[in-house]
This record gives structure tokens, sequence and C-alpha cells, in this order.
């Protein structure tokens, strides 16, 4: 039986008489005072010169090192900080996973990070980044496991020996850490139990006690909205769909003309296809076609956690995609928010159609100075790049610079992908004014997506659509299930961008 660990991070050293010593070496080669044990027991061990000694200090090396009884600690687990580069943010998140991946193996209970040498090289930022990463490293989804005593978590304390300012850094970190944990949770709730109306009532649930605005819009108010396209796509289920509208302003107040910065989502809480359904095989993991909302949704927990300083509109379409007496056929046409018809020529194209009427009504309600859209849109984008880059889709340069500088730096990246008007002219209908698969049919079918939505997107406000489907979850062995991909990328370029 694996402990799993929850980790709560504490700077208060002093007060938590941690039993394992968790020691960052650097090129120095010395050893922080703290470790004057390890020093003593093992320096055969420990030789930063010699490259075919156990551990060298090399980046990313990790050494779990069982302590003698006399000794202050039950174990030090040394971690490699020297390397030649100069690392960034996501850089020192992953080795903040190692790091908890290890204190995970090592069942501990306690463990400390010490102050590190001033001249070494750990700045706060990094320690900051080090416990986003540990934070990020330990998350289980236990929810729905029956508890059994002896499966109980461990209480693992990280303490941070170190001062006010960075006190604060990590405590950001952490906040931020505990967005992507949101967004993971949603992704791994199971559609039985996380379709629209439970979707919206756990983003209320969550945001408004933090001083989010939640507006949760039913069937009735998308009916009288004009939604066809959320209303589509969600009228052959039995669970209705929801729009829900998250205000946080958290910036100076807007003048006339400015308007926020909107974050769009796809919702998809399943996707079977529809009448055009999906194969059997790996339909399960349709459950995660809902990414785009969670990473919106993680992002803002993220900004209102930390009192951002920024005034963001998040806005995600949620609806199950299945196919039923009620559901939409293959050629039927329906009517946008913005009022253009869509031939739906394959339902299971269904993510662009709940989008188009999110973005045209966040456009026509708050005229946001730039959008960005997250949605795990098509399988092909997974053929085209695989599972580390999400294809971004870009109309504006200032916007996608501050949007890959952000990836770049938290490690999640991006990889600029074309917007041209033949993908969009592909999407114009013949006996209506758009249809939702390419006159190509597959070719480009990242492009061509995009291009549809392009076609929702009003004087040039500049725009990025994200498409996650390779990112948003992993398939297998350790990196099983979502990612929260996104989060960290926004929060970044929102706050520090
Ligand atoms: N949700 C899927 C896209 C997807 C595929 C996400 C694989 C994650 C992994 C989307 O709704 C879809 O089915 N898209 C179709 C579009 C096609 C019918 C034009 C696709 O990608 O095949
Ligand atoms: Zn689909
Ligand atoms: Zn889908």
């Amino acid at each position: 039986m694996t402990a799993s660990i929850t980790l709560e991070i504490t700077t208060k050293v002093k007060t938590i008489n941690p039993d394992t010593l968790v020691v960052g070496v650097d090129g120095s080669g010395r050893l922080p005072t703290d470790a004057e044990d390890l020093r003593e027991y093992y320096a055969h061990l420990v030789k930063i010169d010699d490259e075919k000694a156990a551990f060298t200090g090399k980046w990313g090396q990790i050494l779990n090192v069982p302590m003698p009884q006399e000794s202050n600690y039950a174990r030090v687990i040394l971690v490699g900080l020297k390397s030649e580069k100069k690392h960034k943010t996501g850089d020192y998140a992953v080795l903040g996973a190692k790091i908890a991946a290890a204190l995970k193996q090592a069942g501990t209970v306690c463990a400390l990070v010490p102050a590190h040498d001033k001249k070494s090289g750990l700045v706060e930022d990094h320690l900051a980044a080090l416990a986003e990463g540990m934070q990020l490293g330990s998350y289980v989804f236990k929810r729905h496991k029956a508890a059994k005593k002896d499966e109980s978590a461990t209480l693992t304390t990280i303490g941070f020996d170190t001062d006010r300012k960075t006190e604060a850094l990590i405590a950001a970190r952490v906040n931020v850490a505990a967005g992507v944990a949101l967004t993971r949770d949603l992704g791994n709730e199971p559609p039985n139990l996380l379709y629209p109306e439970s979707f919206a009532k756990w983003v209320e649930r969550e945001l408004k006690p933090l001083g989010v605005k939640v507006e949760i819009f039913d069937d009735k108010d998308l009916t009288k909205y004009k939604m066809g396209g959320i209303l589509g796509v969600g009228q052959g289920s039995a669970r209705p769909p929801r729009l829900v509208i998250m205000t946080w302003s958290g910036g100076k107040a807007l003048k006339k003309g400015e308007g926020p910065i909107a974050l769009v989502g796809k919702g998809v809480t399943f996707d079977t296809g529809g009448i055009d359904i999906k194969p059997a095989s790996g339909m399960e993991d349709m459950k995660f076609d809902m990414c785009g909302a969670g990473a919106v949704v993680g992002t803002i927990k993220a900004l209102a956690l930390n009192k951002a300083k920024v005034n963001v509109i998040g806005a995600i379409g949620l609806a199950e995609n299945m196919p039923s007496h009620n559901a939409m056929r293959p050629s039927d046409i329906i009517t946008s928010h913005a009022g253009k018809t869509v031939e739906v020529l394959n339902t299971d194209a269904e993510g662009r159609l709940v989008l188009m009427d999110v973005l045209s009504y966040i456009q026509k309600t708050y005229h946001p100075s730039q959008i960005v859209d997250l949605a795990t849109l098509t399988g092909a984008i997974v053929i085209a790049l695989g599972n580390k880059f999400a294809g971004a889709f870009v109309n504006n340069d200032r916007l996608w610079a501050a949007l890959n500088k952000a990836a770049d730096e938290v490690g999640e990246p991006l990889w600029r992908m074309p917007l041209d008007e033949s993908f969009r002219k592909s999407m114009e209908g013949s006996v209506s004014d758009l249809q939702n698969l390419s006159g190509w049919d597959r070719g480009a079918g990242s492009c061509t997506a995009a291009g549809f939505l392009e076609h929702f997107i009003e004087n040039d406000t500049p725009w990025a659509h994200l498409d996650i489907a390779g990112t948003a979850y992993g398939k297998g062995g350790a990196a099983k299930g979502p990612t929260g991909f996104g989060v960290r990328l926004l929060y970044e370029m929102l706050t520090r961008g």
C-alpha cells in the first residue's frame, strides 16, 4: 500500500522538528551547515568533483541517504543544483516535483529545506518555484477511494528556513499550485458526477468565497440569449447545458473604452461524439474534454487567492455531447448567438459550436482588450504536436510574444500554428453561413477549427486559441490524468507578463 503525501508548507522550521533534511547542493560543493552530519558519515558518497561518485551535485540528481541513529535526522535527501544553464521557474518546479516523489518513497513525516547559501544562487523565486513543484508533485486524487485506515495519508511538512519576503513568494506559488490542483480535480471527476449543472455549482462554491463574481446561465437563459451552439451540443443530453461567467476585478477600475482580459474555456463534460459517435476504445478519455474550462477556473482561483491586480473575465461553455432522440443530426442547421447560421456536418466537432457562442457573448458584453481561449478541440493537434506542445493560433504578434514568454518560463510550451484566410474560407457553408466541418474534410483539422473560431472574433480583437487536446491530460503511466496545463502559463502571463 503506497502512502500518499499531503504537503503542508511552513516557514516555521524550528517548530516542526524535521526527521528528514532536504539539502540543495550547488556548484560550490559546500553543504549547508545543517548538513554537517552528512559530511561526517557519508563523505565518500558525496564528491562534487568526482564524476564517478554516487552523487556529484549535477542538476536534478536526487540521493536519498538513511542516517545513523545518533544523527539529528532519519534521512537526508540531497538535491543536485549544479548546472551550466540558467534554469527557469518551470525547471525548479519540475525539480520540486522530483523531491516530492522522493519524500513519498521515503514515507516521510516531516522534511526541511534549509536556508540556502546566500551566494550559491538559490534565489527567492527559485525556492518558491521549488515549493510550487513539491505541491504539484504531491497531488493525488483520492476523492473516490473508500477510506481505509492503513491507506491514511502521511502528513509531510516542508519547512523553509527563510525570510519574510521569500515566505510571501512561497505562499503565492503554493496558491498557484492550488489553482492547478482544482483544474486537475475537475478533470479527474467522473462525468456521472461532473456535468454542466454540477460543474457550475462547483465553480460557484470555490470562487465566490474568494471574491469572484460568478454568474450561471441555465438553459432558459441560453435560450433567451439565442445560444444555438451551446444548446445544440447539449440537447441530446438529459443534463442541460450551462454558461458560467467569472469576474475577477483585482485591477484598477477600467476607464471608458478599456476592457478586461477574457479567458474562455471549452467545457464539454463528456464527448461521446453525439450521433457521429466515437469508437469505444479510448472514449473514457473524453471526460477530459472540459479541461479548457477547468484551466480557466483554476487560473481565476490562483488570481483570486493571490489577490492579483488584474481585471479578468473567465467564461466557460458547459455541455454534455450525447446521442439520443433529441440529439443534433448531421446536417442540422443551428443559429449562433452572433446570428450566423452553422450547418452541423459532424456532431463530434462540437467544441467549436460551444466556443462560438461564448466568444460572441463576451465580446458583445465586455469588449475585452484580449481573449485567450483554451480547448481540447481537435485530435489533429495531437497528431501534429504530440503531448508536449499545445498549438497556439494567435492573430496578434504582441499577444503571441507575451504568451510564448510565459509558456517558456513555466515550462508549458506552445507552438505557433497558422491562421490563414484559406482555413477560414474552408468553413463557409453551402446552405448556411458556416459549416462545422471544413470543405477539405479532415486535412489541417486543427487549423480549420481555428479558422472556424476566427469567424467569431470581431474588430481584430487580439485573440489566441490554444488547442490543448494533447497537453491537457496524460494517457498512461505516472503521467496518467489531467495535467492542469494552462493555469501556470496564464497566471504567469497575467501577473508577470
Ligand atoms: N474532443 C475532441 C477532440 C479531442 C480528440 C480531444 C482527442 C482530445 C483527444 C473533439 O470534440 C473532436 O472530436 N474533434 C474531432 C473533429 C472532427 C470531427 C472535425 C476530431 O478531432 O476528430
Ligand atoms: Zn467531439
Ligand atoms: Zn470535444
